[in-house]
């Protein structure tokens, strides 16, 4: 070997040794200049090494250290620290001072700085446009949004094409499932029918890869973001293989149909059309042309933009669904409230003539509720409001203590969900919680704003975080809610559960949590419903 091939060997070993080891203490060992009188949850005597184990510990075990730093501080009054693995130390205040951190400016406190490193989304999220650009954004809060009614019917009609193909319609014999596989298969059907139409949302090959590429996506992130960030650039292309696989997969199906979308007709001329495609890709190409930056609407960062807006529409829903599956197969009286739901599903569609109106899935109550008393149990990520110092010269917190910038600053959602003190027999699945006439006591802040009988699934409260709350509570989750309570909907109506003895716990991965993936029920199509 020249001495300079060997000189360059040398360099580069001792780059990547500096690397680790800078990367390994400040992981594991450093206070990330963090005040001393902020206690560690899970570090005893406040040794570095004792930080160390409590930071391994918050890989599988970010539960117990949740959990047991809300009853030692929060409920106190009082700010911890949470170790965490992947991202970091996150200080978690108490509830007594949520008012403060919703009111802060975003100069000061970033939250999408904190979503973007839970998702590693520089890396993840396929090109650094897509993390930046707002189209996304437009898409959700108009077309997804604002215009739900207009698809409500398609995605019936696909509910009912989807639950056929994974529940059966076998009226004699019970037929197990997988709940988390069906209900991604479900979900991946019912959101692809608006996100891309036919003929592609029937297209087998193409959904298997939106489903795969949406499932590892934040896997992939939390294994990235324990990787040293000089290495990351060539780290994580490797870890993120099987994805670029999927997403390589699809745009073989999507690419020829943007190219057709870009070139004919114009935008002018589509403008002028009556009837113009309606789906994620038109609108996704529509929003970019309002922006002034061509690169917006090239062929790559639209195909990109769509794999993205699938794992936003897929990963979460599937997650709540298949955890409200284990619910309901293992709540005593699931008869009694079935048929509780279908009266009043059908008592409000008698009154709109078989029409699912916005307004009448709106007073059916009963859904909102069981949905939102399986997510207060279940949310999959523990965080309710997180956010980054963003300002340079730090922040201090109403208790005094001062953070310095980069540090991460919120509450958790999960020991709030099930504080026996907001929700009294908070440990018990209870369907109707939500709903005023159902003999329980309302749950309410100064934010929570009951409707008729009950509160909406998409309000969110300090109280209730599934969705977060404040600015940056999840914009999708109207579009999510009506899905979600739709299919609730058609299984009341269509389906009987067999009882499962006891309700299978979740399993957590650092700060978020899933039902466990093979989990069975038995399910069988109701008479006369075929
Ligand atoms: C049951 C389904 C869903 C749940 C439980 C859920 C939950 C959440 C949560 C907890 C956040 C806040 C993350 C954070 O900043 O810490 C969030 C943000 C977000 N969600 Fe959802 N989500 C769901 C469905 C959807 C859907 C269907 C879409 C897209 C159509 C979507 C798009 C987004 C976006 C773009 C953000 C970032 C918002 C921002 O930072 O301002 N979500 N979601």
């Amino acid at each position: 070997m020249h001495l300079s091939s060997a000189l360059v060997a040398a360099l580069l070993v001792a780059f990547l040794v500096t690397s680790t080891v800078r990367y390994i203490y400040t992981r594991y060992f450093s206070r990330h200049a963090l005040p001393s009188s902020l206690p560690w949850i899970g570090v005893e005597g406040g040794s570095c090494f004792s930080r160390a184990r409590a930071t391994l510990r918050s890989f599988w075990h970010t539960r117990e250290l949740v959990f047991e730093g809300y009853e030692k501080y929060s409920k106190k009054g009082l700010p911890f620290v949470l170790p965490n693995i992947t991202t970091g130390p996150e200080v978690i205040l108490p509830m007594s001072q949520m008012e403060w951190l919703l009111k802060q400016k975003e100069t000061v406190l970033d939250q999408n700085e904190v979503n973007r490193s839970f998702l590693q989304a520089d890396y993840t999220m396929l090109h650094p446009k897509v993390v930046t650009d707002t189209v996304h954004e437009d898409v959700i809060r108009k077309e997804l949004t604002k215009m739900l009614g207009d698809y409500t019917a398609d995605v019936i009609d696909e509910i009912d094409y989807a639950f056929r193909k994974n529940w059966g319609v076998d009226t004699k014999e019970w037929t197990e499932i997988t709940s988390y596989y069906s209900m991604l298969d479900i979900i991946a059907r019912i959101s692809n029918r608006v996100i891309v139409g036919f003929p592609l949302c029937r297209d087998e090959g193409y959904l298997s890869h939106a489903k795969q590429f949406a499932r590892w996506v934040v896997v992939e992130a939390a294994f990235i973001a324990m990787v040293p960030k000089t290495l990351k650039g060539i780290l994580a292309p490797l870890i993120r293989i099987l994805d670029v696989n999927y997403f390589r997969q699809n745009s073989k199906v999507v690419v020829p149909l943007i190219k057709k979308r870009l070139s004919s007709p114009s935008i002018e001329e589509k403008k002028k059309l009556t009837n113009p495609q309606d789906d994620y890709i038109q609108w996704s190409i529509d929003h970019s042309y309002d922006r002034k930056d061509p690169s917006l609407r090239t062929v790559d960062i639209i195909n990109k933009r769509l794999s993205v807006i699938q794992f936003a529409v897929i990963q979460s829903s599937t997650i709540t669904l298949a955890n409200l599956a284990l619910d309901l197969a293992s709540y005593p009286e699931l008869s009694s409230m079935f048929a509780h739901i279908r009266f009043e599903v059908l008592n409000e569609l008698q009154a709109t003539g078989g029409e699912w109106t916005k307004d009448a899935l709106a007073r059916m109550v009963s859904l909102d509720s069981v949905l939102r008393e399986s997510m207060r149990m279940w949310g999959f990520v523990s965080r309710g409001v997180m956010k980054e110092v963003v300002a340079k010269k730090g922040v201090t917190l109403p208790s005094g203590h001062h953070l310095p910038h980069g540090t991460k600053v919120g509450v958790h959602a999960s020991p709030v969900h099930r504080d026996d003190d907001i929700y009294p027999d908070a440990l018990e699945f209870k369907p109707f919680r939500f709903c005023s006439n159902g003999g329980l006591r309302m749950v309410d802040d100064y934010s929570e704003k009951v409707v008729g009988n009950g509160i909406p699934l998409v309000t969110t409260s300090s109280n209730f975080m599934a969705f977060s709350h404040g600015r940056h509570a999840c914009p999708g989750r109207f579009f999510a809610s009506q899905q979600l309570k739709l299919v609730l909907a058609y299984i009341a109506l269509n389906y009987d559960i067999k009882p499962i003895p006891f309700r299978p716990t979740n399993l957590w991965f650092v700060n978020t949590q899933g039902p466990p993936l093979d989990s069975k029920i038995s399910v069988r199509r109701r008479e006369g419903t075929v």
